[in-house]
C-alpha cells in the first residue's frame, strides 16, 4: 500500500490485511509497555486543515506507539491562514523529510491531490476530506463490528451476513460514505435511514438500501446501528423542522435501543450531539461501542501507518507487478 485515500477503491484483500494487522497491534496495546520500535526514524506529519479532536490524537498516539517522530500541523495559527497554498505547505513538509502525511481537509479530494501531485514522495493517509471519505474511521468501525462478533477468532474473517444500519445525516457524512463502500466490500448488508432531505442525490448508485422510517428499520433487527452526527456546520439551510422533531423521528433513545436484539451494538463516530441524534442513555448504554471504537481506532491507524511505511511496500509492489 502506497497511500490510504478511500475505501471505495480499497480491495477486500487490502481491507482484511489492515484489519488483521490491527488485531496484532491491538494485542500489543494490552501490554504494559505499549511502544514498538517499528517506525523508529520515520516522520509522520499530521496536517489538519479542519478541526478534529479524536482523529488527530488517535493518529498521533498510533505514530508514537510505533516510535515514529510526529509533527502536528494545524491550519489555524499556520501560514495557511495567511493564504499559503496546499502546494507550498506540501513542499515544505517534503523538504523537512516527511515519510507519511495524514491529512484532514475541508475540500473533498485534497488527499488525492496531495498523493498524485508529485509535490511530495510521502505516503498519504486521508483523515477526512470534506463530505467525501474518512477511510480509517470506516476501518475502525468494521474492526469493532468484527471484534464484537468473532472475538479472538476475528482474523481473516469478513462481515458476510452482518446487517448494519446507518442513521442520520448521510448527506454530509464522509463516515457514511466510507462505511458504505467498506462494509459492502466486506460482505455486510447495509441500510441507510435518514429524512429525505438528508439523503444524497446519487444514493441509488450506492450498495445500500434506503429507509426513511427508523422504527421500521430497527424492527428488522440489525446487528449494528451506527448513528451519525447532525453536521450543523455543513448546513446552510433547514434540513428538518426542529431538533425536537428530528430526535423524535430519527434519534436513538432508550426505547429504540431496547427494541433491538440483545446482542446488537450501538455505534457513533463522535463527536456526539447528545440529545439530538442520540440520547445520553443510549450513548452510555452497555450496547454502546463508542469508546471501544476510539480504542480500536489507535490499533487500526497503527496498522495503516505500519503498512504504508514499513510493512509491505516491497511485497505490494511485487503483487502489483504480478497482476
Ligand atoms: C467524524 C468526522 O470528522 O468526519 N468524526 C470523527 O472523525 N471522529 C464524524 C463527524 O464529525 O461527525
Amino acid at each position: 500500500m502506497r497511500h490510504l485515500l478511500d475505501t471505495k477503491t480499497l480491495s477486500r484483500h487490502d481491507a482484511l490485511r489492515i484489519l488483521d494487522v490491527a488485531e496484532d497491534m491491538r494485542d500489543t496495546q494490552t501490554r504494559e509497555i505499549k511502544k514498538l520500535p517499528t517506525l523508529r526514524g520515520k516522520t509522520v506529519v499530521n496536517l489538519f486543515f479542519e478541526d478534529s479532536t479524536r482523529t488527530r490524537i488517535s493518529f498521533e498516539a498510533a505514530a508514537k506507539r510505533l516510535s515514529a517522530d510526529v509533527i502536528n500541523f494545524s491550519a489555524k495559527g499556520s501560514s495557511v491562514s495567511k493564504g499559503e497554498s496546499l502546494q507550498d505547505t506540501a513542499q515544505t513538509l517534503q523538504a523537512m523529510g516527511a515519510d507519511a502525511v495524514v491529512i484532514r481537509h475541508g475540500a473533498s479530494g485534497a488527499p488525492q491531490t496531495l498523493a498524485t501531485s508529485g509535490w511530495i514522495s510521502a505516503g498519504v493517509v486521508n483523515a477526512g476530506d470534506g463530505t467525501h471519505e474518512h477511510p480509517t474511521q470506516a476501518l475502525l468501525d468494521a474492526f469493532t463490528i468484527r471484534k464484537r462478533r468473532f472475538g479472538a477468532d476475528s482474523r481473516g474473517r469478513d462481515l458476510t451476513g452482518v446487517a448494519v444500519t446507518i442513521v442520520g445525516d448521510i448527506l454530509h457524512s464522509r463516515v457514511a460514505r466510507s462505511n458504505v463502500w467498506l462494509l459492502s466490500t466486506l460482505g455486510a448488508d447495509v441500510t441507510l435511514v435518514a429524512p429525505p432531505t438528508l439523503v444524497p442525490q446519487d444514493v441509488s448508485a450506492w450498495p445500500a438500501r434506503i429507509r426513511y422510517d427508523l422504527d421500521d428499520a430497527l424492527a428488522a433487527g440489525p446487528d449494528a446501528v451506527m448513528m451519525l452526527r447532525i453536521q450543523l456546520e455543513r448546513m446552510n439551510a433547514a434540513y428538518f423542522p426542529t431538533e425536537r422533531e428530528y430526535s423524535r423521528r430519527w434519534g436513538l433513545d432508550a426505547r429504540r435501543v431496547a427494541s433491538l436484539p440483545a446482542d446488537s451494538i450501538v455505534m457513533h463516530p463522535g463527536p456526539m450531539n447528545r440529545g439530538l441524534e442520540i440520547s445520553a442513555d443510549a450513548a452510555d448504554s452497555p450496547r454502546s461501542t463508542v469508546l471501544e471504537q476510539v480504542a480500536n481506532g489507535v490499533s487500526v491507524r497503527m496498522a495503516a501507518l505500519y503498512l504504508l511505511l514499513a510493512g509491505e511496500r516491497d511485497t505490494t509492489n511485487a503483487e502489483e507487478a504480478a497482476r
